[in-house]
Formats: C-alpha cells, sequence, structure tokens
C-alpha cells in the first residue's frame, strides 16, 4: 500500500468528494471516489435490472466493463468507454444506490477496483467512501470522518444541483439524506461508521475553504 493513503468518509452530502477532490489537487495526488463505483454499477444494473442480485451486477460491470480512470484533472467512472460523470449523479441512480451497494459481491468488486487504482499511483491518493477507514484501507495514515448538520447537508447539496434551497425543497432533501444514511449504517456489510482512530470534522460552521485546510494542514504535518 502506498504510505501516502488518505480516506474521507461521512454521510451523504458532508460534502466528501468536493472536499476530497480540492485536498487530492492541493497536495497533488489523485483523487478516487468509490461511491462513482458504486453509483456506475447501480446505473448499469437500472438497464439491467438491479433486481439481478450482487453476482450478476458484478458480472455485468466486468464486462461492459466499468472503470474509474485516474486521469490528471481527477477520475471519470466510464461504461464501456463512455464518460457517465454527469449521469451517475442522476435522482434515479441516487434513489437506488444504496440497495446495491449493500450487495457483498459489489462492494468486493468496487474494493477491488479501488485498490488496482490505488495501486497503480504509488505516492499515493485521497479516497472518499463510506467504508474507507473502517474497510478499505484500514492502514490509511490519515482518516477524516465528516459529519455536518443535516439541514446544511440538504441545503449544501440542493445548491450544488443548481437548485432553490427553499423551505419545502431543503426539507424533502432531509428526509431523503437522512433515509440513505439510515440505509447505510444499518446495512450488514460494512456499514458507514466512523474508524476508531479517524479524526471527526464537523463542517457545519465551516467554509469549503477552511474544511479543506483543516485536512491539508494535517496531512502536510504526517508527511511534509
Ligand atoms: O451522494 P453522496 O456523495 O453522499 O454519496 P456517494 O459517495 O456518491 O455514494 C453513493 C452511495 O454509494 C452511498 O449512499 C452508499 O450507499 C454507497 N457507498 C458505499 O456504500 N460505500 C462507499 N465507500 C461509497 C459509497
Amino acid at each position: 500500500m502506498p504510505s501516502r493513503v488518505l480516506a474521507i468518509d461521512g454521510p451523504a452530502g458532508s460534502g466528501k468528494s468536493t472536499t476530497a477532490a480540492a485536498v487530492a489537487e492541493q497536495l497533488d495526488l489523485p483523487h478516487v471516489e468509490s461511491g462513482a463505483l458504486y453509483r456506475a454499477i447501480t446505473l448499469a444494473g437500472l438497464d439491467a435490472g438491479v433486481e439481478l442480485g450482487g453476482q450478476r451486477l458484478v458480472a455485468l460491470a466486468r464486462s461492459l466493463p466499468i472503470r474509474l480512470d485516474l486521469t490528471d484533472a481527477g477520475f471519470r467512472p466510464e461504461i464501456a468507454g463512455v464518460d457517465v460523470s454527469q449521469e451517475i449523479r442522476s435522482a434515479r441512480v441516487t434513489a437506488r444506490v444504496s440497495e446495491v451497494s449493500a450487495m457483498a459481491e459489489v462492494r468486493e468488486w468496487v474494493n477491488e477496483e479501488v485498490r488496482e487504482a490505488v495501486a497503480r499511483h504509488p505516492r499515493g491518493a485521497v479516497l472518499d467512501g463510506r467504508d474507507i477507514g473502517t474497510v478499505v484501507f484500514p492502514d490509511a495514515v490519515l482518516k477524516i470522518f465528516l459529519v455536518a448538520d443535516p439541514v446544511i447537508r440538504a441545503r449544501r447539496r440542493l445548491l450544488q444541483d443548481g437548485r432553490v434551497p427553499d423551505p419545502d425543497a431543503v426539507a424533502s432533501e432531509v428526509e431523503a439524506l437522512e433515509r440513505r444514511d439510515a440505509y447505510d449504517s444499518t446495512r450488514e456489510v460494512a456499514p458507514l461508521r466512523r474508524a476508531s482512530d479517524a479524526v471527526v470534522l464537523d463542517t457545519t460552521d465551516l467554509s469549503f475553504e477552511q474544511q479543506v485546510r483543516v485536512i491539508v494542514d494535517r496531512a502536510r504535518n504526517l508527511f511534509p
């Protein structure tokens, strides 16, 4: 395992992905978003039938294939060579992704892909997800567990999606985020939880720049 592996985990809408991307850029490391693979296999499954079950979904993912291409500008999720960065964020994928990611075979496939992607980058990587610090890279040199008030998370997610955060929209987004958190936290395989050695970072009152700086500073202290 490369020495500079940073794990950023946390619940839905806690800003893991945008934070991990900025941290990776500042540390000049690649960013690997495990959620993009769970989303891509869900997208492929929506067309083929999510009910296929883990084993057949993984066979489908290998044959298409689904890949995470790490480029200088970040990572690009691909299905059969086509960039699906936008499509994996669609509401229809978000609505089914927790169900697919609860399947043990799917999790094994994602973990394998993620570890292979990192192995190709000996300098290290910044990873984000739900179980990076607990299961995928339990020996990561720095583990961050991002948390934030659900209303703040909902507002940020709406703004990120270009929607107006009026009270009704915020209320329904809070409900959707909490439903996904409950599903992700109570599944049998690799549930969402903080690693005992993770640093909890509550970003409710932090600006984006501040939260990035806290993580980058900690990382630089560990490997100047
Ligand atoms: O939408 P958000 O950024 O919060 O989540 P994501 O990172 O895109 O992940 C989407 C879904 O994939 C989560 O709700 C989890 O069900 C699943 N996931 C997981 O189980 N384990 C990971 N390491 C990453 C994502």
